[in-house]
């Protein structure tokens, strides 16, 4: 396993790469569920790329870019195993030098649900993952589908900009409680991890009223807030029950739909999602 920090060390790494080069984007803690997408693209590809970069275009001001985790030795030794072939550490410096000015915008699909919530971070997403995509020039590129709306913009940009690559959105991992995993888990307090299991049983509920025949999306709706507000310790930012292309909000769930939410627990903003199949 290599490890490359600058961009001229990655380009000369990506001409040694056999083809189809598969590529996980993340911004490292890496946990189970990025795990599961390096295994799934060493199933599915020649050689493997994975980038650890906290892109600090996709945090608002008020969110969380000065305490997001970092570990960069412990995420090495989690990926050796998984024989991934190259590790790229982009620097800040290199990837938005003095007087950068170039950004990537995707517009429709950006502006409910995150977008809403979390002006400019859809901007910085597309716009660094189009800068990873250019040094890496993957196949294949690997999401969670923890990041439904992330997926749903990248596919977006990805046919927009005529990106020879295919994007492969992977299963949530979660843990037994339900809880999807994510970096962001680390905030939680013991009592606070326990209420974060609130989100999924949120979603289960709407999913079985979804399975009994309710498909009216407002009581769809109605039945995640109503589990959300039986725990204490979680405020409510949305819940979702969408297009699942357009992530426009439904009346009426006929096609393939999107259940999603953002909670707060305590400080931690947490999100989740599952998928309603026709
Ligand atoms: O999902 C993430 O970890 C990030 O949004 C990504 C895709 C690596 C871009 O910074």
């Amino acid at each position: 396993m290599k490890v490359v920090t600058s961009l001229q060390e990655m380009f000369a790494e990506r001409r040694m790469l056999t083809e189809p080069v598969g590529f996980v984007p993340t911004m490292g803690y890496l946990h189970e569920g990025h795990l599961s997408l390096v295994r799934r693209a060493k199933q599915e590809c020649r050689s493997v790329v994975v980038s650890i970069f906290v892109n600090p275009t996709q945090f608002g001001p008020q969110e969380d870019l000065a305490r997001y985790p970092r570990d960069l030795e412990r995420d090495l030794r989690l990926l050796a195993p998984l024989e991934v072939d190259l590790v790229w550490t982009p620097t800040v410096d290199e990837m938005y030098p003095p007087g950068y000015q170039t950004w990537v915008t995707v517009e429709e699909v950006t502006r409910p649900l995150e977008g809403a919530m979390r002006p400019g971070h859809f901007r910085g997403v597309t716009t660094i993952v189009s800068k990873l995509f250019n040094a890496v020039q993957p196949q294949r590129a690997y999401f969670g589908q923890k990041d439904a709306q992330q997926a749903a913009v990248i596919r977006q940009m990805t046919r927009d900009l005529n990106y020879p690559i295919e994007i492969v959105v992977c299963p949530t991992v979660r843990e037994a409680d339900g809880l999807a995993m994510s970096s962001r888990n680390v905030y939680l307090s013991p009592t606070e991890r326990q209420a974060a299991t609130v989100l999924y049983r949120a979603l289960r509920a709407a999913e079985q009223a979804y399975q009994a025949g309710e498909r009216n999306a407002e009581r769809l709706r109605a039945v995640m807030r109503q589990v959300l507000e039986s725990e204490p310790l979680a405020r409510v930012q949305y819940v979702s029950c969408a297009d699942f292309d357009t992530l426009q909000e439904l009346d009426e769930v006929r096609g393939k739909a999107l259940l999603s939410m953002a909670v707060f627990i305590g400080n931690t903003r947490l999100i989740d999602n599952i998928v309603l199949e026709p």
